[in-house]
């Protein structure tokens, strides 16, 4: 895509975690869609895979989203490549499922420094080059268990990192909004990935699919739009803002009725 409102023809983007999953669907649809795209993450073997389907127009970063140092380098390390630095994806994350009661100190501090503080950590460098050049987009990926719990707990620190990844998309979009800076969220619902893959063909698979109003899980394909969306001068006037792409799941009260 050249032209039109939607294309990212002379930006440049980094995805964290952009080597699997979501992130990586993320990153090839930024690339389709125009944009020179880095992608930021801690398995090399994962990162040379998804260089070589980006292309030519491709970056891949070692990085660690806990690691300030790191974050700092890979924001230099794109705009030493390509001079600019336009669109973030804050998407690397990870999850507990321990109960409450169970869960360690340092289980929760990963959960959160992954989820919440690296969010914080690369939007505090890549918003400085932003400012400088007068505009930018940055996208958080949080989770519709920033909006809602899960049915029976357990994903503690994960829930609460992502309702703090909304917050953080509000008030870094107010405070960034007068230098051109649009920050928004995605909230997905529930995709197999490697995160979730351990969920794929048990009992919770098909309730899921009974409690989602589209009646099925989504693929990462569904993310693609939303977040093409987000990173394009079509969203120039929406900030601040978190759009599920979850087939309707935070919307209905999921009562099973006869
Ligand atoms: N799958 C779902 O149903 C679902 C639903 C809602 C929200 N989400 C969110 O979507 C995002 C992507 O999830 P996913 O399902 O695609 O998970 P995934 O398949 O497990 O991929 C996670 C990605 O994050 C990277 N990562 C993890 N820790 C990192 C760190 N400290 N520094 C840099 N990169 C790190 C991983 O690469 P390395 O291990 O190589 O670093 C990998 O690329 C997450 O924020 C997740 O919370 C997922």
């Amino acid at each position: 895509m050249t032209e039109g409102p939607f294309s990212l023809a002379g930006k440049v983007a980094l995805v964290t975690g952009g080597n699997a999953g979501i992130g990586r669907a993320l990153a090839l649809a930024l690339r389709q869609a125009g944009a020179k795209v880095a992608v930021g993450a801690r398995r090399p073997d994962r990162n040379a895979e998804v260089l070589a389907e980006l292309g030519a127009d491709g970056a891949a970063f070692e990085l660690d989203v806990t690691d300030e140092a790191g974050i700092e380098r890979a924001v230099q390390g794109v705009v030493a490549r390509w001079g600019r630095l336009d669109i973030l994806v804050n998407n690397a994350g990870t999850v507990n499922r321990k109960s409450v009661m169970e869960l360690e100190r340092a289980a929760w501090d990963h959960v959160m420094n992954t989820n919440l503080t690296g969010p914080f950590l690369c939007t505090k460098h890549a918003a400085r080059i932003m400012k400088s050049q007068g505009s930018g987009k940055i996208i958080n990926i949080a989770s519709i268990y920033g909006l809602v719990a899960p049915s029976k707990g357990l994903q503690v620190p994960y829930s609460v990192s992502k309702a703090g990844v909304i917050a953080l998309t509000r008030v870094n979009a107010v405070e960034l909004a007068a230098h051109g800076i649009q920050v928004n969220a995605i909230a997905p619902g529930y995709y197999f990935t490697e995160m979730t893959a351990e969920l794929s063909g048990t009992p919770l698979e098909q309730t899921l699919k009974r409690r989602t109003p589209s009646g099925r899980l989504g693929e990462t394909v569904d993310l693609t739009g939303t977040c093409v969306y987000l990173a394009s001068r079509a969203s120039d006037h929406v900030t601040g803002v978190c759009i599920p792409v979850d087939g309707g799941y935070v919307v209905s009260d999921g009562l099973e009725r006869g």
